[in-house]
């Protein structure tokens, strides 16, 4: 047994950030994770292992249809699957021994196992009891299935089994064409297999900006993916080797369709995990969402615990739970911890990406408010034609219509995913469109376009 200031549950963006701020900041800190490695669903099973997948099936395809047009001649290269999947489980495992690293560095115990609460100031793992003065639950999400759908991660298989296929399938069904339905479907889609995405709404991206749905889709549907929307998805019914999924399109409710699939991913959103911590049994409050309920400083109703990242409320992103455990950190130590979630940015790793931050314009004209729109598209940018990524990607700011200050920004285009972090600066320190405008970008870049929004937010972009 050993006493610490504080134990933090859960080795995820959220549980090994607040680790080390904690230790930063002085306190004696443990973080308990039952994995074998340290990172969790993020850098194990979600962001990480899918970037890689992404980034390597990109290079197939740039090999496959833009190599020759840029004069580099000679066979397409084939797929090595196996191979591609060790490259993958070697990034994987390069970035979960550096959380380890992190950990030692930082004089952090890593109390192996799975824990659970018996008592406030008192966390359980295995045989052993530890003191803690506080205690982060930091124990992250899992995947929500449908009512009628049977996931064995082999034929029916969440975005787990998504990253660990045995073989490319020919046909993948993906329901819900949200985030991880569409990065996995661009992933499978470039290997070759036969892509279609049912959506419940009739939109990709639910909540994102009408525009970037609407230009997102057309770009994904240009790569091959199949869509069909408005259709709620009933059940599945599989054998070892093969699916069939069900749906009704909203148009015609009483009509079942049926879809034959060889692999179905289901992915439908993502609920809180807390299993076998013993919450109930303490008395901590939650959602009507089954999230664990705290207050702006992430304390639950029981003194001394604490909870952050997915496991609460919020949107389900890795940048935010670390936000959210520095911040915790902060307010462990007696500091003032804050979380600006008016300026969280979402990204979807395609090609071309997709960033957003802030308000979209609906939202804002809803509330009544009067905006200005800038959109610059990077058919105008000149380092995205270079690198076939110009069509159909824009960027939009919108703004206050009076003050001219930035409330929210969406990029479809190359390293959107980058680039929409000088938007969140601009709207942290509460810039306006001008400011951007007049600050000088270098060309050429992707950032221009940036520029030339912010521009079209006033006197107008100059390459358009
Ligand atoms: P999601 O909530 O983004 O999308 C789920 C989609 O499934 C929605 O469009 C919904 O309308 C649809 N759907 C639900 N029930 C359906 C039915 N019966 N039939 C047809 N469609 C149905 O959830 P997703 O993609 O599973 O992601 C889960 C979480 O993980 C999200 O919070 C996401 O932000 C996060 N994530 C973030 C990533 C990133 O930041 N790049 C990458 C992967 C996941």
């Amino acid at each position: 047994m050993a006493s610490y200031d504080v134990i933090i549950i859960g080795a995820g963006p959220g549980g090994y950030v607040s680790a080390i701020r904690c230790a930063q900041l002085g306190l004696k800190t443990a973080i308990v994770e039952g994995r074998d490695t340290l990172g969790g669903t993020c850098l194990n099973i979600g962001c990480i292992p899918s970037k890689a997948l992404l980034h390597a099936t990109h290079m197939l395809h740039e090999a496959e249809h833009n190599f020759a047009g840029m004069g580099l001649k000679g066979k397409s290269p084939s797929v090595d699957w196996n191979q591609m999947k060790s490259y993958k489980e070697d990034v994987v495992g390069q970035n979960t021994g550096g959380v380890e690293f992190l950990m030692k560095k930082n004089k952090i115990d890593w109390l192996k196992g799975w824990a659970s609460i018996p008592a406030a100031g008192q966390v359980k793992v295995g045989d052993e009891t530890h003191e803690a003065k506080n205690i982060v639950v930091a124990t992250g999400s899992v995947p929500s299935t449908l009512p009628g759908v049977e996931v064995d991660e082999k034929v029916v298989v969440t975005s787990t089994g998504a990253l660990d296929l045995p073989k490319v399938p020919k046909k993948m069904v993906v329901i819900g064409a949200g985030v991880i339905g569409l990065e996995l479907g661009s992933v499978y889609a470039r290997l070759g297999a036969e892509v279609t995405v049912v959506e419940y709404m009739d939109a990709v991206c639910p909540g994102m900006d009408k525009d970037v749905q609407r230009g997102f889709k057309r770009i994904l549907e240009k790569q091959g993916l199949k869509f069909i929307m408005g259709a709620a998805v009933r059940g599945v019914e599989a054998t070892k080797t093969k699916a069939k999924v069900k749906y009704s399109l909203k148009k015609k409710p009483d009509a079942e369709e049926v879809i034959d699939a060889d692999v179905v991913l289901v992915a439908t959103g993502r609920k809180p995990y807390a299993d076998g911590l013993g919450l109930d049994a303490l008395g901590v409050k939650l959602t009507e969402r089954g999230q664990i309920a705290t207050d702006a400083q992430w304390r639950t109703n029981i003194p001394g615990i604490y909870a952050i990242g997915d496991v609460i409320e919020g949107p389900m992103l890795a940048h935010k739970a670390e936000d959210e455990g520095m911040a915790v950190a902060d307010v462990i130590a007696g500091k003032h911890g804050h979380v600006n979630y008016g300026v969280i940015p979402g990204v979807v790793y395609t090609t071309p990406e997709v960033a957003t931050v802030g308000a979209t314009e609906d939202a804002l004209k809803a509330e009544g408010r009067k905006v200005k729109v800038g959109k610059f598209m990077f058919m105008g940018n000149a380092r995205a034609k270079a690198v076939h990524q110009a069509e159909g990607g824009f960027v939009k700011i919108i703004t206050d219509k009076e003050t001219d200050r930035v409330l929210g920004a969406a990029i479809i285009g190359p390293a959107a995913g980058d680039m929409i972090h000088e938007l969140c600066v601009a709207m942290e320190f509460g810039a306006s469109a001008e400011d951007i405008a007049l600050t000088c970008h270098a060309h050429p870049t992707y950032s221009e376009a940036v520029r030339e929004a912010a521009l079209a937010c006033g006197t107008g972009a100059i390459h358009s």
